[in-house]
């Protein structure tokens, strides 16, 4: 379809930025060619009513229009019509008027009518540490806006919930740090190893009856080059050993999540988010957002607690997982018994004097991408 016309030549341009987004490179892609192009769009049916529905008025924009002109609503500004693209994503307000509070069933959010909650696969970045515990708050002592993130992961083909896959998630904090990886750049004191005892904002959590893993968490800080997000692998088939880590199973999604660059807008008016000296980048400045929101839609939805942001947030997505993936994944480092150990072979201990050269990002990329065959 014309979809691959539009986004043939973008790799090029593309690679310069996945493996070292940020820094020195300028985010010069127009059209991010998404690392794969499946979305559960097919899916619509076996999800709730009201969200076929909705994507049925995606599709038929201008019915929905109509009928909603009918019923006396305000016509919304132009609907967006499939395949997405990273632009009109960028303008779905994400925000939900769902009450939502703690202790809730969240299978009932994904139930929710609105934008679609769909996270497309992208490249594993250059942070993540493997051998976190399984625990559901990851908060620890990191200060900044709470969080509770749901994450429903659904089966691509078949449409059906996942139940008993493990989710880790990992991003910055509210100030746009990691913890856990020593000597990347714009992370700490590269001579501080102390930096590998870190933990806080990682963590695991298995999937229930209805394929959701929920987190208590933070919302991310935004850090130089990269668009605020959280990164997630889904594996599936893994075991839960004795101190409460996860081995063996695939590696079947790899993403990112991103929010509205409304909310992004209010989360820095508060501390200690106000603090961070980073540049903000916009979601649609960042290459991995464009290769993420080129054909799915990789921001959260999300509802106040209460009646101020400060008070936090509910913010879900769907997952479509491709259950007979093994993607690549290549930790920065590893969590043992012995502490934080870097990875030797892993992108931060790669970084080479100078920056990274092309040739190896091709590689990085290939790499990731080799394992998903269909
Ligand atoms: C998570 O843990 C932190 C302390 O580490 C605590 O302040 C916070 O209230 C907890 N979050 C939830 C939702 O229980
Ligand atoms: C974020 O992490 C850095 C490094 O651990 C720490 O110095 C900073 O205080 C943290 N920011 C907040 C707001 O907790
Ligand atoms: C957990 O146990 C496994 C298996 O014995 C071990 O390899 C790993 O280092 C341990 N992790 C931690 C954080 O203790």
């Amino acid at each position: 379809m014309g979809l691959k016309a539009v986004f043939s030549g973008a790799l090029l341009a593309a690679s310069s930025v996945v493996a070292h987004p940020g820094h020195h490179e300028k985010v010069y892609a127009h059209a991010a060619l998404p690392l794969e192009r499946k979305s559960l769009d097919h899916c619509s049916e076996h999800f709730s009513q009201p969200e076929f529905v909705e994507r049925t008025v995606e599709i038929h924009g201008r019915e929905f229009a109509r009928l909603r002109r009918e019923l006396g609503l305000e016509v919304e500004e132009s609907p967006k019509l499939s395949p997405r693209d990273y632009i009109s994503v960028s303008k779905i307000n994400h925000k939900s008027n769902k009450v939502v509070t703690t202790g809730m069933d969240l299978a009932t959010l994904f139930s929710d009518a609105g934008a679609c909650m769909l996270m497309p696969a992208v490249d594993q970045g250059p942070l993540y540490v493997k051998g976190e515990q399984v625990r559901k708050n990851i908060t620890e002592n990191e200060l900044g806006i709470k969080m509770t993130l749901a994450i429903q992961v659904v089966d691509y083909k078949t449409c059906k919930t996942v139940p008993n896959a493990y989710v880790d998630i990992w991003s910055s904090n509210s100030t746009g740090i990691y913890t856990g990886v020593q000597g990347y750049p714009g992370m700490g004191d590269p001579n501080d190893a102390s930096i590998l005892k870190g933990t806080a904002l990682r963590g695991l959590q298995p999937t229930d009856d209805h394929g959701v893993a929920a987190f208590d968490s933070l919302l991310p800080g935004h850090y130089d080059g990269r668009a605020s997000h959280i990164h997630a692998i889904v594996y599936l088939g893994a075991t839960k050993q004795p101190n409460n880590t996860v081995t063996g199973g695939k590696a079947s999604h790899i993403g990112q999540l991103y929010f509205d660059q409304t909310l992004i807008a209010e989360i820095d008016k508060n501390t200690p988010y106000s603090k961070n000296k980073n540049k903000i980048m916009q979601n649609t400045a960042d290459f991995l957002f464009m290769q993420g929101a080129n054909g799915d839609d990789p921001i959260v939805r999300y509802a106040l607690v209460g009646k101020t942001l400060s008070e936090g947030v509910f913010a879900w997505i769907r997952f479509g997982v491709n259950t007979a993936a093994n993607k690549a994944v290549n930790p920065a480092a590893f969590m043992t018994d012995k502490g934080g150990v870097m990875n030797p072979t892993g992108p931060v201990s790669q970084i080479p004097k100078g920056g990274w050269g092309f040739g190896r990002l091709a590689r990085a990329i290939k790499g990731g991408r080799n394992s998903d065959e269909e």
